[in-house]
């Protein structure tokens, strides 16, 4: 067995006996409800997903179609919780986006990647649904670090991470490729210690169901 595919088994093994098991999970929010992706979503998913307001920073085919969103809602139905974890997010009766982490067991962290329709924007709902992952990927996943990256543009995403108790770790230069033109990234991180410790959580908390 190679070094990388023992780290892997430490810690799937450290998962599986500390109980952090990952499966399709329900949080409740104030306002939201984020639960798994669901096949009758994709009506939804096109609703938001074909507007290049939305995908402006966001690497997916524009215009958007419904193959496109039925290729989403199919992957993210079928996802394997234990690697990309992937919430819709419910807003009165409506998928209104999505939330989750791509985590990297041996190391122990998940990025965080989330969206949310343009008409729903500056209501601080990305901020209490990331609140709500964020206490769910430490509480229940176990996890050491959760860290994301949003273009130096994207501000209303760089506050969301900041609101959620993230810090500026550092801007990645021309980082990305995003339809032709580089992007530089804003890099932010939390680390359990200051998720358990330091940081004053926003009001909305979650409750699991
Ligand atoms: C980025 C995004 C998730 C933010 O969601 P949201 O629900 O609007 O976020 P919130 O309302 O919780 O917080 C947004 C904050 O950014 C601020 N903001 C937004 N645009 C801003 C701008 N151009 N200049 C300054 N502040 C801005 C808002 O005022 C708010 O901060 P405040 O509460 O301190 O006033 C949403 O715009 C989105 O889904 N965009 C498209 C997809 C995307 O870019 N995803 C992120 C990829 S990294």
């Amino acid at each position: 067995m190679n070094g990388r595919a023992n780290l892997v088994t430490q810690a799937e093994e450290w998962r599986r006996d500390s109980g952090f098991v990952t499966v399709p999970t329900t949080l409740r929010t104030r306002r939201l409800v984020l639960r798994p992706f669901e096949p009758n979503d994709v009506e939804d998913v096109l609703a938001y997903a074909n507007d290049p307001e939305w995908s402006r920073f966001l690497s997916v085919p524009r215009p958007y179609s419904i193959e496109d969103a039925r290729e989403f809602v199919d992957r993210s139905v079928s996802i394997d919780w234990q690697e990309e974890p992937a919430f819709a997010i419910e807003y009165d009766g409506a998928v209104v986006g999505g939330i989750g982490f791509h985590i990297d067991s041996p190391n122990s962290r998940g990025m965080l990647a989330y969206s949310i329709a343009r008409a729903y924007w500056n209501q601080g709902l990305m901020t209490e649904a990331a609140a709500a992952v964020v206490d769910w990927g430490f509480d229940q996943l176990g996890l050491a670090k959760i860290y994301s990256f949003a273009d130096v543009e994207n501000v209303g995403s760089w506050r969301v991470m900041e609101k959620v108790g993230m810090t500026r770790e550092g801007t990645l230069r021309s980082h990305g490729l995003l339809r032709g033109v580089r992007q530089d990234f804003h890099s932010y991180g939390i680390l359990r210690s200051e998720w358990a410790g330091d940081f004053d959580p926003p009001p909305q908390r979650v409750t699991a169901g």
